[in-house]
């Protein structure tokens, strides 16, 4: 078979990042990415970024823990590096805050973050209300700088972008011997995955650059996270809402909980109000299936359904659906090899 032709359907981070593992681990594919939309319009774009990972309930926890160990070693690599800035990587160090002790005291996570420990007296006297407190250090992504390295790497190793919208899979067929997909929500409507469903998040991105550490309200939904440039203060957690503009009730609602967890932010300018849909799902959809149609067949491998928790994991579910596209080209030039037979 000549260089195996792969399309990658989608350009948020998980689509960017899956054919740049793909592009690594397989230097013959001619790998190419077609997306509807691009940064600075994908979800990936709106999302804080933060490595701090959301609980799958379809998948097993050590799997789990492996794509975010993987996520955060890479990260980790370039924060450590010269490429940190124009990547939008850096560590961040804060606060999980609690009323009550969580049940769970020790999250699956916390032996991957740095220097997790339980907060001091010291530090909770900050947060009147809380009671019991984790700090940590991680890192954070600032998303658009972050899509747009990944995407100029992408172009540095051959990769071909287009615009394009895919009404079906099957379209591709005659173009590209396998199919990866990484559509985000719209994965609802391009394969019909009902299980699939949106989780509104709507975001302020505010100038405070005083505000130096994360603060997270391990009950609700509050949280401040710092950036290299901006603060993004959240948020909400809309299930089944497909509206993408802000709501300015909403805005100030969280504008008024992030303060009363840190009342520095009412000196806040510049606030930029943005909303997407987390694509959720009870697990991440890592898998491969065969397409067929009178007797022609495309393989396709999902790598979709990120939900809260996209940016921790991407580079551990890239580098599986790498994986998966290799066991795709592999099967399919042993059956070219037996066709020559
Ligand atoms: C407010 C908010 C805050 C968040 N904060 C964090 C956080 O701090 N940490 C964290 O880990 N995660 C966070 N997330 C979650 C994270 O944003 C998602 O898990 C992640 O962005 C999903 O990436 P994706 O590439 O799958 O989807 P997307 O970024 O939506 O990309 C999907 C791509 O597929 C394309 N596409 C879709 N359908 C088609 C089609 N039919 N044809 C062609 N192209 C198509 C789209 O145009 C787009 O390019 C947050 C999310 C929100 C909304
Ligand atoms: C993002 O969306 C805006 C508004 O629809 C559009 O003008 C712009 O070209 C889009 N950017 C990219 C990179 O697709």
């Amino acid at each position: 078979m000549a260089a195996p032709k792969v399309a990658v359907v989608g350009a948020g981070v998980i689509g960017l990042s899956t054919a740049l593992c793909i592009a690594e681990t397989c230097p013959s594919c001619s790998v190419t990415v077609l997306s509807e939309q691009s940064s600075p319009n994908t979800t990936s774009d709106v999302a804080a970024g933060m490595l701090i990972p959301h609980t799958y309930p379809g998948t097993p926890i050590h799997v789990q823990k492996q794509w975010f160990k993987e996520t955060f070693a890479y990260l980790f690599a370039i924060s450590n590096s010269a490429e940190a800035s124009e990547a939008g990587i850096h560590l961040v160090s804060g606060w999980q805050v609690f009323k009550n002790t969580p049940k769970e005291e020790l999250p699956f996570w916390s032996d991957v973050v740095l220097g997790f420990r339980p907060m001091s007296k010291a530090e909770l006297q900050k947060f009147p209300q809380h009671r019991f407190g984790q700090a940590f250090t991680t890192l954070k992504c600032d998303c658009p700088p972050y899509l747009l390295w990944l995407e100029k790497r992408l172009k540095a190793t051959g990769v071909q972008m287009y615009t394009r919208k895919v009404a079906d899979l099957w379209e591709l067929h005659s173009e590209y011997n396998v199919v990866v997909n990484c559509a985000g929500i719209g994965a609802r409507q391009l394969v019909g995955d009902e299980k699939l469903f949106p989780i509104r998040g709507q975001v302020l991105k505010v100038h405070a650059p005083w505000v130096k550490n994360f603060i997270r309200d391990g009950d609700g939904l509050t949280y401040i996270y710092p950036g290299i440039h901006r603060v993004t203060l959240g948020g909400t957690r809309e299930k089944e809402s497909w509206s993408l503009s802000p709501d300015a009730g909403t805005t100030k609602d969280i504008f008024d909980r992030c303060c009363a967890l840190e009342p520095s932010l009412r000196g806040a300018r510049d606030i930029e109000v943005k909303v997407g849909l987390r694509p959720s799902r009870q697990c991440v959809r890592l898998q491969r299936e065969v397409l067929s149609q009178g007797g022609v067949q495309l393989p396709v491998v999902h790598n979709y359904g990120h939900g809260a928790g996209g940016f921790s994991v991407h580079r551990g579910t890239a580098k599986e659906a790498a994986r998966l596209v290799g066991e795709c080209i592999a099967a399919l030039q042993g059956s070219s090899s037996r066709a020559k037979l």
